[in-house]
């Protein structure tokens, strides 16, 4: 797999669609997966929703529901789930046409469990732009109508439509702000809540050029008024900082909150990783909120609240002084994964939590005080020489000014998920251990004070 796709809230139950290949492990004719779950942690495949046809592979895109039937598709009172995609002509690209990329339509009346294609797609042809894709659908109540956000290659295009059917363009965004290492892909547009205020969101995939290297996923603040975004910064932002957390957008369709999920890996490795069985994975759903820190505003993703679900008896260790390394296997037991680790500190000091196995592999996660940055280190993770750029340190910011430090770690088998400071900086990173990482410890060169840890094994979801 890789993007998430079609995220919609419909019925009580959560639909996550994703760009799937069903016959190889490796990139090919896209189809539209689907998954579905209750609770956003318990979640279910389903058959694919969407094929490959005579337009092409069924790209990146979004689904709504169609309260009102503005599209028309509803029927006997059934409401209407409407998926927006991309078209992608491999014949056209092969032929190096610069139209191969279209955005079509398709709707469901069962729920999201058969799909039946708009037989007047494409509903908006390509003016001439060879990458004019993943649109992101939302209702604009105000001027009661549909918005689309695509991504059209260094810039974003937003156009409106009455009924999903028909599309004009209302304005461009971006071609002289952000971060351009490379293609623009995978937006999305969605207000939260800034103390009572609202705040518009503009996210932005970019292929490569993300701070780790390869891709990663960009935000803009601002204000959007139903034909233009204005953002009210020039700082690049970035949604998460590790190299492993792609194409990341947010569910519709769920009220003021705001969940969101990325494809977890990256584009300059995604179909060489040394995995079998599968290829790869989505990050834990995340809920977005605006928090003030320093002069300024700011996202910050943390794990979904539903997570307590799974989160088995928590082991705490209060007011803990150490220096060099302390084995926290002595007090928690052998680490079982998954887990979650939440670590308070009394300050801003040099730490690092190790994620070993017994065959010298580790990963450590920990913050760096003359930098003032996070970060994650992979470079003696396991197996790494499928690609150059693999075994490395990353490294984020720490967007905090408190005094007080604290992270929560969400660790499995293959990937770990930072959340610092609430969710002001995050970062996610996977890696291939040669044996299971049983055991943790914590390392400072100074001496550290933790005042709490909690550490929790999570059940399997499966
Ligand atoms: C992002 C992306 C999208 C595209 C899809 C194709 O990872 O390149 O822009 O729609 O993947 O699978």
């Amino acid at each position: 797999m890789n993007d998430p796709n079609g995220m919609v809230f419909h019925n009580g139950i959560y639909h996550l669609f994703f760009q799937y290949y069903p016959e190889s492990t490796v990139w090919g004719p896209m189809h539209w997966g689907h998954a579905t779950s209750s609770d956003l942690v318990h979640w279910q495949e389903q058959p694919i929703a969407l094929y490959p046809d005579s337009l092409g592979y069924i790209f990146s895109g979004s689904a709504v529901v169609d309260n009102s039937n503005t599209s028309g598709f509803g029927k006997d009172g059934k409401v209407p789930l409407v998926a927006i995609f991309t078209h992608h002509d491999p014949v056209g690209e092969k032929e190096k046409r610069i139209d191969y990329e279209n955005q079509s339509i398709a709707y469901s009346l069962d729920n999201g469990k058969t799909w039946v294609k708009y037989a007047g797609n494409p509903v908006l042809k390509n003016p001439g732009i060879n990458d004019f894709r993943d649109p992101k659908v939302m209702w604009y109540e105000p001027q009661k109508k549909w918005v689309m956000t695509l991504a059209t290659k260094d810039h974003i295009t937003f156009y409106s439509s009455p009924d999903l059917k028909n599309w004009s363009k209302e304005s461009e965004f971006g071609k002289e702000i952000g971060a351009h290492g490379g293609v623009w892909e995978c937006p999305d547009l969605f207000s939260l809540d800034d103390q009572g205020k609202k705040v518009w969101v503009l996210i932005v995939n970019l292929n490569p050029g993300g701070p780790n290297k390869g891709s990663a996923t960009q935000y803009f603040l601002g204000d959007f008024d139903g034909k233009t975004f204005t953002a009210s910064h020039t700082d690049i932002r970035w949604i998460d900082y590790g190299p492993d957390d792609y194409a990341g957008i947010t569910w519709s369709n769920t009220g003021d909150r705001k969940i969101f999920l990325g494809w977890m890996s990256n584009w300059m490795y995604a179909n060489v990783v040394p995995t079998k069985a599968w290829r790869s994975a989505t990050t834990f759903p995340r809920e977005l909120k605006l928090v003030h820190s320093g002069k300024d505003v700011w996202v910050a993703s943390i794990p979904v609240k539903e997570i307590s679900s799974i989160q088995q008896k928590n082991v705490v260790i209060q007011n803990m002084e150490f220096t060099n390394t302390v084995d926290l296997s002595k007090r928690i037991g052998e680490n079982k994964l998954p887990c979650r680790l939440d670590i308070h500190f009394d300050d801003t000091r040099d730490f690092a939590l190790v994620i070993a196995n017994d065959a010298g592999e580790e990963v450590l996660v920990g913050y760096d005080q003359k930098q003032n940055q996070y970060f994650i280190d992979r470079s003696k993770s396991g197996k790494a020489d499928f690609h150059k750029e693999f075994a490395a340190r990353h490294v984020a910011p720490r967007i905090s000014d408190k005094s007080r430090m604290s992270i929560t770690l969400l660790i499995d088998v293959s990937s770990v998920e930072l959340f610092a400071d609430d969710g002001l900086t995050v970062m996610t990173s996977v890696f291939f251990p040669n044996k299971p990482y049983h055991k943790l410890l914590l390392h400072s060169t100074g001496n550290a004070r933790i005042n709490k840890l909690e550490y929790s094994g999570l059940k399997s979801i499966w």
